[in-house]
């Protein structure tokens, strides 16, 4: 069994979501939404090691947050300016023993284990650099031009991308080991531009959302809530 490490990226300032608080440290079904995204994977893959990358600036609330919840907190790194250097930094901070490293945001609280299993599976094929979640896009599409004019575009051939995604372990440190570019959004973008392309899309799941803005957590909370009872059935 090849040995997995999960990169959890926490360290976001959340300035999009307009809380005082970044909205992986907001409270989801009575805890912080990160709590939830690290017993899930912890739960899907126990064998696994988690690095969880927090801002150095949000230590002391995250001891007091593990306290108060009685908390078990993987090891910490610390983050940086982006998400790319925070990534960076668990990858330094992290085993250099690992097979595969995963790299997930902890805003995605709802990570399914069919999910995980559609990784593995791609993983399997020892052809693969990595296997990215993907869903079909559902709403229509138009591209802006700089005048602000917009065409329409054909969303069939379009996906969204989800985490975790999941990488061979010796070429993500390669990958990162390359210089920043704006254009990195994600891990699958930082191994394409180093070469490694070979990059799989899974099943993604529409209820594995990114807690972006403030009504999200209620809907986080709803499919937590659906899922819960799915599994009572
Ligand atoms: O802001 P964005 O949507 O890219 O955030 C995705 C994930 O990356 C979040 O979980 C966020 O906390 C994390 N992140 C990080 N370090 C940064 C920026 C974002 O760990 N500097």
């Amino acid at each position: 069994m090849p040995s997995v490490e999960i990169i959890i990226v926490a360290a976001g300032s959340g300035l999009r979501y307009g809380a005082p608080l970044p909205k992986q440290f907001c409270e989801l079904a009575g805890r912080p939404v990160v709590m939830h995204t690290v017993d899930r994977l912890r739960h899907i893959m126990p064998d696994a090691n988690i690095t969880l990358v927090i801002s150095r600036d949000m230590s002391d609330l995250w001891s007091d947050l593990c306290s108060k919840h009685s908390f078990a907190s993987p090891e910490i790194a610390f983050g940086g300016a982006t998400r790319w250097e925070s990534v960076r930094n668990a990858i330094a901070a992290g085993s250099p023993e690992a097979d595969i490293i995963m790299v997930h945001d902890a805003v995605r609280p709802l990570v399914t284990s069919e999910m995980i299993d559609s990784i593995k599976q791609a993983m399997s094929d020892s052809d693969v650099d990595g296997a990215i979640p993907a869903v079909p896009v559902t709403d229509s599409l138009r591209v802006v031009g700089a005048d602000g004019s917009s065409v329409s575009i054909d969303r069939s051939p379009m996906r969204a991308v989800q985490t975790p995604q999941a990488f061979k372990a010796m070429l993500l440190r390669k990958a990162y080991s390359m210089p920043y570019q704006d254009s990195f959004t994600d891990d699958a973008s930082v191994m394409e531009s180093a070469g490694f392309g070979n990059l799989k899309l899974t099943k993604g799941s529409p209820s594995n959302i990114k807690i972006t803005n403030p009504g999200d957590i209620a809907v986080a909370e709803l499919l937590m809530k659906q899922n819960e009872l799915s599994s009572q059935l």
